[in-house]
């Protein structure tokens, strides 16, 4: 999201660069994977023999071994020391990569993500019967999209939920990645979510604690990380990607459009920041630029909501990463998996429609309603509606603070015990 607070990253690598990058990243991966697969099929040669003999041809043998060991590992030194992804243990493998360190993101947590994934509940099955107008068994060869959805608890939460379901439930072929925002699982978001009929998989991922009173704090973050592992930890390498935060507003059309994604695909995003739209430059059918008023050195200067992934794109990269960077995380992200600007399929009328739009609802502070608890049984709806609302997270009930909850009746207030007892 743009923001002019944000921290800006280091000079930016040109297109040229990354090309270069790019080529180096491949060569080392099939350079790494070259190496596992030898050593698969050749397991290490036994120890010499020599070795193994005892007494007099030990002794015997013990100087010309330590000079050609000594020879060996002078020669190990010097080839290794040119190349210092293999010195410091890396082999193009699970550290920090060569890739990151050129696209001046050193420090970046550009590793394989290792999240632990705690899922409250889910369900593979989809009990919608019609969407669009159509049986569902006329959706059965799209690819699945998985919608992955940051959530937090405050007062709005339930209902932006409920308004995305609304839209999601016309959505076919559609897998939801709900990843709220907290320790605990909340029982009524797992009712509320298995009501829907639509696919899901509702998991906890707390903000670690040493972000949270950051400012602008990672929002979101943590959630879609988890979700990432979740999509690694089962192998996914078939369906579209996307990033949708819960309080946007989505048309139904960008969900045929990202569906057909072969890699990464891009599109405007309505209501962002000073122009009231962020998203691709499109000429001649590519993607050659980017408008948006927050640049701050952003290679890929798009909100979350602007662009979707192909996941078998995704597996090539094990670095996929969306690190704990405020302002910074669509870039890092697209940056993780090696996107190239001729890559970006532009989507939504070559980028002229908004197909999604950045709405931002207002937040207020819970609501608190005063009410003597002998009042909240069975005798009138009070009871269950505001334990409902509890449960919500959106009022709570109290028989201390603040002024007594007007009840009226023809354009009076009545006591409580009139109306209630
Ligand atoms: C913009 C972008 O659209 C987000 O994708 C981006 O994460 C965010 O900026 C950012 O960089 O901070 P914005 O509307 O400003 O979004 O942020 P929110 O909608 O408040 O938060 C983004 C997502 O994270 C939402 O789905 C929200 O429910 C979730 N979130 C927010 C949390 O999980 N925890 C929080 O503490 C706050
Ligand atoms: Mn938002």
């Amino acid at each position: 999201m743009s923001s002019a607070h944000y921290q800006a990253l280091e000079p930016q690598t040109s297109d040229e660069d990354n090309e270069d990058i790019e080529r180096q990243h491949h060569q080392s991966h099939s350079r790494s994977s070259t190496t596992s697969a030898t050593n698969a099929t050749h397991p290490p040669h036994p120890p010499h023999p020599m070795v193994r003999k005892g007494g007099v041809a030990r002794r015997r043998c013990l100087l010309p071994l330590v000079a050609v060991a000594l020879l060996f590992v002078a020669f190990c030194y010097f080839s290794l020391s040119r190349d210092p992804r293999l010195t410091s243990g890396l082999g193009g493998g699970s550290e920090d990569s060569e890739e990151a360190s050129h696209h001046g993101l050193d420090g970046m947590n550009f590793r394989p993500l290792n999240e632990t994934v705690h899922i409250c509940s889910e369900s593979y099955e989809d009990r919608r019967q019609f969407m669009q107008d159509k049986p569902q068994a006329d959706y059965g060869q799209l690819p699945v999209i998985y919608f992955v959805t940051p959530t937090y608890p405050r007062r709005e939460q339930i209902p932006e939920l409920t308004r995305l379901a609304h839209t999601l439930l016309h959505v076919p072929r559609l897998h939801w990645l709900v990843a709220d925002d907290q320790e605990k699982c909340n029982g009524f978001m797992d009712t509320l979510l298995h009501r829907f009929g639509i696919p899901f998989t509702h998991m906890v991922s707390p903000m670690p604690s040493k972000f949270r009173n950051e400012k602008p704090a990672p929002r979101g973050v943590a959630n879609r990380r988890a979700a990432l592992q979740w999509i690694r930890q089962h192998n996914l390498t078939n369906g579209i990607l996307y990033f949708g935060d819960d309080d946007n507003t989505y048309d139904l059309r960008l969900f045929s459009e990202i569906r057909k994604t072969q890699r990464v695909s891009m599109f405007p995003v309505g209501l962002i920041a000073d122009y009231g739209v962020s998203g691709p430059v499109v000429r001649k059918g590519k993607v050659v630029a980017f408008l948006d008023s927050w640049v701050a050195g952003r290679r890929w200067p798009v909100d979350m909501a602007g662009f979707a992934v192909n996941l078998e794109y995704m597996a090539q990269y094990p670095y996929v990463n969306m690190p704990y960077k405020p302002g910074y995380e669509e870039d890092l992200f697209l940056r993780s998996i090696g996107l190239q600007m001729n890559l970006i399929e532009p989507r939504g009328n070559n980028c002229t429609e908004i197909l999604v739009w950045h709405t931002q609802t207002k937040s207020k502070k819970l609501g608190i309603v005063r009410l003597e608890s002998k009042y909240l049984d069975d005798r009138s709806n009070l009871g269950a509606l505001l334990h409902n609302l509890k449960l919500m997270g959106v009022t709570s009930t109290t028989e201390s603070e603040g002024r007594d909850a007007l009840i009226s009746k023809n354009g009076r207030e009545k006591p409580h015990s009139r109306i209630l007892s």
